[in-house]
Order: C-alpha cells, then structure tokens, then sequence
C-alpha cells in the first residue's frame, strides 16, 4: 500500500493560514503547485493535506462517499476554531433542513420584505459601502426565516446583528490568521453574543405557547423540535439551533451578491437589462461574480483509509488526512478565457460549453456532485431579485479607482472585499 508521503511530493515551507503566516494563502497554495505539479501534500500544523487539481484528482474528489472522507467533519474542523463547541452538540434541526417544499417562497417574500427595509434606510441619495449593504440585507432576511416574528425588526435585529458579527464562523475561513487569537481568549466573546443570542430569543420561543401564536415556518419546526423539553432547555436549544443556521447560511450569499453589483456597474449595458427586469441574465450574472470571486478550499476529512485516484496514480490515503482542492486556483483558469467576466457562458445552472474543459467538474460555483450546495436554485433567485430591486430603484455610481481586492488571508468561501468599496446612489 502506497502513502500520499511514499509518493507525492511535498511542499515543504508552505504552511496553512491558520497554522502560519502565509500572506495571500491562495497564493501559497498555487505557488506550490507550480513547483510540485497537480498532487502534492502540504503539512500544516500537524495536519496532513493531500492536494489535488488534475482532472481526473478532481473528480475523485467529487466523487469521495461522506461516510469515508467527510465533508461535514471538514467544515466541523475548520468552523470549531472560530465557534465554541455548544453551537454544535445537542443541534435538532440543522441548516442543510432549510429547503423544504415551500422554504424557498417564503424565504423569498421574507427578502423582498427585507429589501423594502433597505430602501427605507437608504433613503433618496447618499453613498454606501456595499458588501456592509448586502451583509445587513443577509441578516434581515436571514433571522426573518428563522429567527422568529420580530427578529428582523427595531432593536431586536440590532442586538441579533451586534451579537451574529461577532460570532461570523466565516471568520474562521476569511480571517483564519486571527484564529490563534480567538483561542488564546478562550473564545469568551463568541460565548457572550452565544448568550446575547439566547437572552433574545428566548421571550420569542415563550410568545409562542400563546394561544394563537404564528408557530408555522421553519422557527415553527425548531420550536416543535424542542417541545417536549422543559422550558429553559427548550429555550436554549432553540437559540443554539437558530444560531447554528444563521451562522452557516447567509454570508457566502451576501458576499456573492456584492460581487455581482460590483461586476454589474463595472457593465453599465448588462446592468441597463437586469435593472429592467431580465431575470434570467441577473441570475447568470449572479452565477458568473459567484464563479470569479470563489475562494473556497473544498475539504474532506478521511474518516477510513481510501484509494484515491490523484491522476498520476493510486494512493491510499489514511483516516486524519484532509483531501483538499482550490476553487480559485481552477475556476479562472482551467481553461483559456476563464479570467474573464461573462455572464452568457452560462446555460441554466451550467456552463453552456464545456469543450475546452478537461473535466468539466474543473469549474464550479456551487460544487459538483454529491454536497453540491442545497440552496443553489434559492441564492441564485435571491441575488436576481435583489439585484433587479437595487439596480432598477437606483443609479449606483462606483467610488472606487480600482477593482475591489479579496482578503488575501482568505481560504474559503466567496471572497470578502479588503477595500472600501463604496457606491453613490440616487433613487431613480
Ligand atoms: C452564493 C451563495 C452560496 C455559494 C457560492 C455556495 C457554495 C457552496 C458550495 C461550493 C458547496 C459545496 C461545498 C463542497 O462540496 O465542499 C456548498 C454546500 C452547501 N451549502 Fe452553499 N453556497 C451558497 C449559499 C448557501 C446558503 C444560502 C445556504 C443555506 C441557507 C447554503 C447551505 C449549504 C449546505 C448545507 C451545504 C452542504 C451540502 C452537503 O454537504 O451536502 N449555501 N455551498
């Protein structure tokens, strides 16, 4: 049986952002691909990475079964350096139980709902900076669908925001060179908004034994989940429920969304016909910013030694490595013309051709195969209608001199902005 060290080279001095410092992480990662070739092990931190960007590595990858190399370990791994441990045990109802029949419209009203509140606040003209927007705009609609009736209005959305920026888990992926930190305080401050979350919620899950109490929606299942327990346990258990799914769900949204106004007013004529009401070119566009601003590290926790087929051979890779590939490091460039910005190569949800592709799993938004993201279909309908609201009620003119930059640190998730990237608006 033949190791990842028995035949892949490794990439020594090359550390991962959370374990050294790196600089620009993707960076890191390419430049060893450079030297090392499609395969090569990185090892970080006492941890053990085999990575991989040849086609056929790729689909492997894709193709890895979750009870073998896990990606919901992965995400545990990467989530618990930012996120005390009480978020995650006892949880009942889980995010990837957002999308049940009829989730998606609600949700969807709950945004238009939320977008009527952004306009409120921005008023007739002013400037704003655009990702802190669409940020505010993802925890209206977010704590709307779950967090319970009165969640997205007045001071309590103020105090659920004030407690939810501190307890961003995408921090753990955005800013992973802060990590050390957050563990040297004994993650304190993420307990305290765990409790500011709890002391909010609570008055909302007791307003629901109220005769006649709104109990539907998915605040309504998380609620029957906890209903048999007695009332301090049930009101606790909702909070961390409702904290575990407004943590995973809605930051990668908001980024993307950012990033398809930024691409949008970077093309005033494509911007001219989503503001008019195309709902199919604002999706395609929201799909092709997705696309270019991708910066997730895509990892699987091997659970039980696997065979995997890194292209150039076998090799068994044993329980505790992680299998890794990097979006940012294929999406614009596995084949020629990829680093471009057009919204027209996509077709549906896919790539209309796929010709020049090796494989076409080479490129991607939302994933391939077995955890494509589950809220495809919502977030790409989501952006559509809240870049037809945004573009069509507003002129937005770009106060920035050049194209925002991402996080350099930033390994994982759609990438996050290190400018300012500040917009004038005039209500039409
Ligand atoms: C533009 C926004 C989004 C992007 C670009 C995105 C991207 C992705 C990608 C690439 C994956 C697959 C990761 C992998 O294979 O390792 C994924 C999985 C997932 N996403 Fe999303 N996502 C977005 C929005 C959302 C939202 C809004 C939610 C929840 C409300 C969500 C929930 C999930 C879940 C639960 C999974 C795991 C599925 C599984 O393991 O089978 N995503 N997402």
């Amino acid at each position: 049986m033949a190791g990842p060290l028995d035949v892949l080279p490794v990439a020594r001095g090359v550390g991962l952002p959370w374990d050294d410092e790196v600089g620009d992480a993707v960076v890191a990662v390419a430049n060893a691909r450079a030297v090392h070739g499609d395969s090569f092990v990185v090892r970080s931190g006492g941890d053990d990475h085999l990575f991989t960007f040849s086609p056929v590595g790729v689909e492997s990858f894709y193709a890895l079964p979750e009870d073998v190399a896990s990606k919901g370990v992965a995400d545990y791994l990467m989530l618990r350096r930012k996120l005390p441990d009480e978020v995650f045990a006892g949880r009942r109802v889980l995010p990837d139980a957002l999308f049940r029949r009829d989730d998606v419209s609600s949700y969807l009203n709950h945004l238009s709902r939320a977008l009527d509140a952004t306009e409120a606040e921005l008023g007739e003209a002013g400037t704003v900076e655009l990702f802190a927007l669409t940020r505010r705009l993802g925890h209206r609609l977010g704590l709307a669908s779950w967090a319970g009736p009165g969640c997205a209005d007045g001071d309590t959305f103020e105090r659920l925001v004030r407690a939810f920026d501190v307890l961003d888990g995408a921090e753990a992926f955005v800013h992973p060179d802060a990590m050390a930190a957050v563990a040297a305080a004994g993650k304190a401050s993420e307990r305290q908004a765990l409790d500011d979350v709890a002391d909010v919620v609570a008055p909302v899950v007791r307003q629901m034994d109220s005769p006649g109490a709104d109990v539907g929606g998915l605040f309504g299942r998380i609620v029957a989940a906890w209903a048999t327990e007695p009332a301090p346990v049930r009101d606790r258990g909702v909070a961390m429920d409702v904290a575990l799914i407004h943590i995973a769900s809605m930051s990668n949204l908001m980024a993307a969304l950012g990033w398809a106004v930024v691409d949008l007013v970077g093309h005033p004529d494509r911007a001219r016909l989503v503001a008019a009401g195309d709902a199919d070119l604002a999706r395609r566009c929201a799909l092709e910013s997705t696309r270019l601003a991708q910066r997730s590290i895509m990892a699987r926790s091997v659970l039980r030694t696997v065979a995997f087929d890194t292209g150039a051979g076998i090799v068994d890779v044993p329980p505790g490595w992680t299998i890794a590939t990097l979006l940012p490091l294929l999406n614009t460039s596995a084949a020629p013309g990829l680093e471009a910005w057009d919204p027209d190569r996509w077709h549906h949800h896919r790539l209309a051709d796929t010709s020049r592709l090796a494989s076409p799993m080479l490129v991607t938004a939302f994933g391939h195969g077995r955890h494509t993201c589950p809220a495809q279909s919502f977030s790409l309908a989501a952006m559509s209608m809240a870049l037809t609201r945004l573009l069509g009620n507003y002129e937005l003119t770009p106060q920035w001199d050049r194209y925002p930059r991402p996080v350099p640190a930033q390994i994982g998730g759609v990438a996050r902005s290190v400018d300012d990237s500040r917009v004038g608006y005039r209500r039409r």
